[in-house]
């Protein structure tokens, strides 16, 4: 009888749990989704759903219902903060590759290779950030855009880079962040000018 009340209890908690979790989606930024339809619909670039979770993983979205420039900052901000984070990660795992007996992650020659070119475009890329981010936030509307399609044009360029030499790219996954961060904030940036 306990056991059962037990059982039954911890299935509502389970219950709760994961609905709680599941809310925890976007479904946290419901205000930001028609801008995010807006952009992503449209985009062959990234679609809704990316828009919202980048957008509701920072949490200074909750307070801008439908405000396409302070969205443009806040995608600016991501794609500053995932390149730098890229940045160190790409140089961990070259330390890596240079002591074996360390007991890093093992790296290729030709994928060490393409690492240390990636490293300079990612360099570059990151140094350029900080002009960006103030590009967007003074709506300087050239400016911010082609610094943001740089940083797009970067991300494919480091890429073709890994498929050339046939090495297996373990920075993929932040590859395509930083190319859909960067495409997300030019399209916001778009329609803040649509609708002044
Ligand atoms: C980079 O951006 C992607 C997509 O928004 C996100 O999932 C990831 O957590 C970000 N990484 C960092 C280190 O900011
Ligand atoms: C890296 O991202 C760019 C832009 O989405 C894409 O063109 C390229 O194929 C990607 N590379 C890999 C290996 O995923």
């Amino acid at each position: 009888m306990a056991m059962a009340a037990a059982t039954a209890t911890a299935s509502i908690l389970l219950f709760a749990l994961f609905f709680a979790g599941a809310h925890a989606e976007p479904a946290d930024l419901p205000c930001a989704l028609p801008a995010c339809k807006t952009v992503g619909g449209g985009s062959q670039f990234f679609d809704v759903q990316f828009c919202l979770a980048a957008l509701g993983s920072d949490g200074r979205s909750v307070s801008h219902c439908m405000d396409y420039q302070a969205y443009s900052f806040i995608a600016a901000d991501l794609l500053a903060a995932n390149v730098t984070a890229t940045a160190a990660k790409i140089d961990g795992l070259l330390q890596d590759s240079g002591g074996r007996d360390g007991g890093g992650v093992d790296v290729d020659e030709a994928t060490a290779r393409c690492l240390r070119s990636c490293q300079a475009l990612y360099d570059g890329t990151v140094r350029r950030q900080p002009g960006c981010a103030a590009a967007v936030r003074g709506v300087r509307k050239g400016e911010a855009t082609t610094c943001l399609e740089e940083a797009a044009a970067a991300a494919r360029e480091r890429e073709d880079g890994f498929q050339r030499s046939k090495a297996a790219s373990p920075v993929t996954a932040e590859n395509q962040s930083a190319f859909m961060l960067a495409k997300l904030a030019v399209a916001l940036l778009g329609e803040v000018y649509t609708n002044k």
